[in-house]
């Protein structure tokens, strides 16, 4: 795979081809994301984690997967403590973390940051979201999710649920999807649907959609239902928010006409979109897609940084 010293920014860096390599990679990591077979990958390797916006999942599971191949993380994982406190930009920011690290995963409120900072980097940086521009390291795990669940993407009837507006992991997984053969059905308030460019692009290139906002109806031959959270915070104005806050939630009730091999996902964190009761159904692969982080950006950092997976 010849990612070694690339930059993944935006989920349309990579290939078809690049992806389905990825994808497979990751496969054979999961012994290592568990725990049950040791690695030393990425031994003598720096990893720069450089989070100004909050995270669980995304910053704790490239930790993971820096320290379980034997590398090591510094870490900036609150933006108050940061000298950009003092008012250095983020370009320096950057620049400085290149010359400690081998490799820099950056989160950041605005949309272009990540793309600012791959400009000041001379080493790899990897998108870890950028405001309500991409997630691209997201939409790898929820392919991985997808394929572990149904072997192949191709043919896959998707619904893509909520905030497809502001949600930056919809915008890089609807693209992915979207050039790997899956059907894409949009379910989002209307306040809430997907921008007119994500929209053209995925129509210029063929892809097949159709607009579905009544979710029981949207899950009935569907084989994913993707389910997101509205991004309450990229809200410019609270009273639009309360607007929408609320108008879809899954329970046992909307998956009674779904097939029964439809998996749930969400990249989470959920907020009060998936019904509790959800969990215990064979539908629920939220918790699996989020264990699937690790290895999956196992895979990413292997290749970015040039080691030898193993
Ligand atoms: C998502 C994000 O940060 O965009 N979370 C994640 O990375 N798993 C989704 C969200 O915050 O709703």
């Amino acid at each position: 795979m010849a990612l070694k010293g690339r930059d993944l920014v935006s989920i349309r860096d990579l290939s078809p081809r690049e992806i389905t390599d990825l994808l497979s990679a990751s496969r054979k990591m999961i012994p290592i994301a568990e725990g049950k077979k040791s690695s030393n990958a990425l031994a003598g390797k720096i990893v720069a984690m450089a989070f100004f916006e909050p995270s669980t999942r995304t910053r704790l599971s490239f930790e993971t997967a820096v320290q379980r191949l034997g590398g090591r993380c510094i870490t900036i994982a609150d933006s108050g403590i940061s000298s950009m406190k003092k008012g250095e930009s983020l370009y320096d920011t950057v620049r400085m973390l290149s010359s400690y690290s081998d490799a820099i995963v950056i989160r950041h409120p605005n949309e272009g940051a990540a793309r600012l900072a791959a400009d000041a980097s001379d080493k790899p940086v990897i998108n870890a979201g950028d405001g309500a521009g991409q997630h691209p390291t997201q939409a790898l795990l929820d392919l991985a999710t997808m394929r572990e669940a149904f072997g192949t993407l191709a043919g896959l009837k998707v619904v893509l649920l909520g905030d497809l507006k502001y949600g930056r992991t919809v915008h890089s997984l609807a693209y992915a999807l979207g050039i790997l053969g899956a059907e894409l059905v949009l379910a989002s308030p209307p306040a809430l649907r997907l921008p007119d460019e994500s929209r053209s692009e995925l129509d210029q290139l063929g892809v097949k959609i159709t607009e579905e906002p009544d979710v029981s109806r949207a899950v009935r031959d569907a084989d994913v239902l993707y389910v997101t959270r509205i991004q309450k915070e990229r809200f410019p104005d609270e009273g639009e928010y309360r607007k929408v806050a609320g108008s879809y939630r899954i329970d046992a009730s909307v998956l009674a006409s779904a097939k029964p091999r439809l998996i749930v996902m969400h990249p989470l964190p959920r907020a009060g979109e998936i019904d509790p009761e959800v969990d215990r159904t064979p539908h629920a692969a939220y918790f699996r897609e989020a264990f699937l982080a690790v290895p999956v950006r196992m895979a990413l950092l292997t290749g970015v940084l040039g080691a030898k997976a193993g």
